[in-house]
């Protein structure tokens, strides 16, 4: 979501200002921040202080922290650190031109939730756009899992209307998008309201989405298991651009830890869900974020998030040592595992993460996919891209490629991408 962020808000800023590729260069430095895990502030402090030597040098330089940071340190962030001019949380950097403009030596702290003006005033129409472009659909979570800072950083649960995302993906499209990724904190949870003024859930976007002709592909993320409705599950199998593809994040596999993070569902619900799934679309990618070492997590809690990874095997996964936010009710439970018990557990499941990875990749060896290409590879006549899968794609071409869109017979997978000849 920070990559769409700073997208909408470079475009905001572009009647007045462009973009320079070193700091040296610029007269106005903008840190957009993350704060989901531990230390993101401590990183923003020192990233900053490197900039103490170009406030010297140029006079008009401004320096701004956006993002969830900005929204959870607040006017701290202003005392501690003199080289800050404004702070602006995530819901207000549709302000972000005027504070560029502002000639005064005034600190901004703009920390407001205020996602509706900030939509409308940012507009439907994008500059920005690539063959997969990010589109934020809904904001906010109102679930308070009991690790998790979003609710505190990224306000109440917010849809943008239906009609807004069909224009802004629309838009993207004319400028040769063909995949959108359609993002929220609790995707699933979508609940916008259409031109006949009627609330849709996220697959009713879908569908209304799936109407623009130049767009091939959707996917979308992060899903809430509780928010899993059968008409998403069922539009799967139904829908020829819904990508074969679900982040769909357990956290654990342990029920007794599940409620301790307030998931409010079971493994055997998680499970259930699964299961319908792959009825309807037998080789979907499954992937999931996983937490090791919350709380109070014994062996038998670790071994049973084991056994959950070795019943789904995932196609993907992101999976974090537990870190402490303050404000959240995690951190007031007092029963925290050593560094080096957190460390171990990683390690193990990650091993089975990434060999259940490679297995998944290795049945796409020797058939036909067709790749959007992202960008070069690391060699010179190397590209990447991703399948509908979401899976990473590397190929070669001494030849150079007219268009953005190819198909590749899948020769090796890896444990992170497959390796493909150009047909
Ligand atoms: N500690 C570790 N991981 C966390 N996540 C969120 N909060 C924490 C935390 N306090 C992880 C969850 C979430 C992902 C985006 O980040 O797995 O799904
Ligand atoms: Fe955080 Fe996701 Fe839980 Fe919301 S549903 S509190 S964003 S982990």
């Amino acid at each position: 979501m920070n990559v769409y962020d700073s997208e909408r808000m470079l475009e905001t800023v572009s009647k007045t200002h462009n973009q320079v590729k070193s700091p040296n260069d610029a007269d106005a430095i903008l840190l957009n921040t993350c704060h989901i895990r531990e230390k993101a502030a401590e990183k923003v402090y020192s990233e900053i202080g490197k900039f103490s030597d170009l406030k010297r040098k140029n006079k008009k330089l401004k320096v701004i922290v956006a993002g969830c940071v900005a929204q959870a340190e607040g006017n701290a962030m202003l005392q501690r650190q003199p080289l800050i001019d404004s702070i602006i949380g995530p819901q207000m950097y549709q302000h972000l031109p005027d504070i560029l403009l502002d000639e005064s030596k005034k600190r901004n702290v703009l920390l407001d939730f205020n996602e509706q003006e900030k939509f409308s005033k940012l507009g439907a129409k994008r500059n920005i756009a690539s063959i997969s472009s990010f589109i934020t659909i809904q904001e906010g979570c109102d679930k308070f899992c009991s690790f998790c800072v979003v609710p505190f950083t990224r306000g109440a649960e917010y849809s943008r209307s239906a009609q807004e995302i069909f224009n802004e993906a629309d838009s993207l499209c004319q400028k040769g998008c063909k995949e959108v990724i359609l993002l929220g904190q609790n995707v699933n949870a979508y609940h916008g309201i259409n031109k006949n003024n009627k609330q849709i859930n996220l697959a009713g976007l879908i569908k209304e989405l799936a109407k623009i002709n130049k767009l091939e592909r959707i996917t979308y993320t992060t899903s809430h298991p509780r928010d899993m409705n059968d008409d998403l599950i069922e539009l799967h199998e139904d829908s020829e651009k819904l990508n074969p593809y679900l982040h769909l994040p357990v956290q654990s596999g342990s029920d007794d830890i599940l409620k301790n993070m307030n998931r409010k569902y079971t493994s055997k619900q998680y499970l259930e869900i699964i299961d319908k799934l792959r009825k309807k679309v037998p080789n979907i990618a499954l992937s999931s974020d996983f937490i090791v070492g919350f709380p109070g997590e014994t062996k038998k809690d670790f071994q049973d998030t084991l056994n959950l990874v070795k019943e789904v095997k995932f196609a993907q996964s992101y999976s974090f040592k537990y870190s402490r936010r303050i404000g959240t009710k995690a951190n007031r439970i007092n029963c925290m595992l050593t560094e080096e018990e957190k460390n171990e557990r990683l390690q193990v499941l990650q091993m089975v993460l990434n060999k259940q990875k490679h297995s998944y990749n290795k049945t796409f060896v020797g058939k036909r996919i067709e790749v959007f290409i992202k960008g070069k590879g690391k060699k010179d006549n190397q590209y990447r891209g991703t399948t509908k899968w979401m899976q990473s794609t590397i190929f070669e071409s001494n030849k150079h490629l007219e268009t953005n869109k190819v198909n590749l017979k899948v020769k090796s997978a890896m444990d992170n991408c497959l390796l493909g000849d150009l047909i």
